[in-house]
């Protein structure tokens, strides 16, 4: 059996990364996607010094988790304003670079209505035209800067899409820990978890591989040690960075195996609940390890190898993990009871990211 691994986004890694940003625009326009945040964190005058007047357009009111209603917006006034903008430059967490993946896409009629029928209903989408993507990510969790998918949101709808071209894999991703010391400890830790659940999601994964299993284990070893730390100590670099750098490790993974089970119950989570992306998908994570183990002997070897022999033992270290980080680990903890629960899992399972799981395709 031949395995084969792929990610074509060209990564710069480490401490005032960030600056790369002025030789990798030279002679281009650029339009800015940021979060609200970055204009007290000074962070827009940072890209303005760096850019000049290259820096044509900004956007700077992404919220968490982009919907189809404010992308809308967004949309179709680039596309109306600045269609000849060379690239667009994403700095924020998942949802600015989401947002950013969106926006690069063309349609004919400069509508988001052509972008986003095609999702709705599955039918292939093939775009004439596309800008240049750079994401920059100021959160350590999602792994979107290397990851061809962007999660839309239909909150009205209660529906959630992921747009998945050719042309939506960022070209670049600079990767500065630096920018991620500003992140206050709440979502420090739900990014920080988000990253451990894409790492085990790409373990317990019908498409995992040999090269995606080093950088998922990696991760893993890295989370477990350092996000406690990091939660008690948001100001330490060493420590930032060592978590941008497992984040970074887990997006790389699961950008070849995609997530499982564990993300496709944090969808309904989020939406009937608003649980934040990155509890939401991982306070299941010692239970799906439950359902995971004893599914395939080379995943098995992993879980050992990682939390000791004993599955009791493996998921009660990941409870207790999870609960030093004052996260909580059981459904009705979030106003789930056993029927929804049961409902929500079934439901899915059956999901395209839960169809990923072992436990699924093997039982
Ligand atoms: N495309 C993918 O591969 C992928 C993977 C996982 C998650 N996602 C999506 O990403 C979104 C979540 O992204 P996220 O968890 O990074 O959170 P986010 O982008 O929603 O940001 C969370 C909050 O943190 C703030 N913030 C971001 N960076 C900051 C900084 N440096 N300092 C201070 N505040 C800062 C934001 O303003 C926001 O209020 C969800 O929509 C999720 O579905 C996408």
């Amino acid at each position: 059996m031949v395995d084969t691994f792929y990610n074509p986004v060209t990564t710069y890694f480490g401490k005032g990364s960030l600056c790369k940003l002025k030789e990798l625009t030279e002679n281009e326009t650029v339009t800015l996607v940021t979060f609200p945040e970055a204009e007290s964190l000074g962070l827009i005058e940072k890209i303005k010094l760096l850019l000049g007047d290259r820096l044509v357009h900004i956007i700077q009111n992404v919220q968490p988790n982009p919907d189809v209603i404010q992308l809308k917006e967004i949309y179709e006034y680039f596309w109306e304003k600045f269609e000849d903008c060379d690239t667009v430059l994403a700095i924020g967490g998942g949802s600015s670079i989401d947002t950013a993946k969106a926006l690069i896409v063309g349609t004919e009629s400069k509508k988001f209505e052509e972008l986003l029928e095609p999702l709705v209903t599955g039918k292939k989408f093939t775009p004439t035209k596309y800008k240049k993507l750079i994401a920059v990510p100021t959160t350590a969790g999602t792994g979107s800067e290397v990851t061809p998918w962007a999660t839309i949101w239909d909150s009205k709808e209660q529906k959630k899409y992921s747009l998945h071209l050719d042309c939506t894999w960022p070209k670049v991703a600079i990767i500065d820990p630096d920018l991620m010391l500003t992140v206050p400890r709440a979502i420090t830790i739900s990014t920080g978890l988000d990253a451990l659940s894409h790492a085990l999601e790409s373990i317990w994964n019908v498409n995992s591989n040999p090269v995606s299993d080093i950088f998922a284990i990696s991760a893993i070893e890295d989370i477990l040690d350092c996000l406690p730390k990091l939660s008690q100590d948001l100001l330490n670099e060493n420590l930032r960075s060592k978590m941008a750098l497992a984040a970074l490790k887990a997006g790389i993974a699961f950008s070849n195996t995609k997530t499982a089970l564990a993300h496709s119950i944090s969808y309904e989570m989020t939406l009937r609940y608003g649980l934040a992306h990155g509890i939401a998908c991982s306070f299941t994570l010692p239970y799906v390890l439950g359902l995971a183990w004893g599914k395939s002997k080379s995943r098995d070897q992993i879980f050992k190898k990682m939390f000791g022999n004993s599955l009791e033992d493996a998921q009660t270290q990941l409870l207790n993990f999870l609960h030093s980080l004052d996260v909580k680990t059981e459904f009705c903890d979030y106003g789930v009871y056993a029927d929804e629960q049961m409902e929500m899992i079934n439901y899915a399972m059956q999901g395209a990211r839960g169809k990923n799981f072992i436990g699924v395709s093997l039982s």
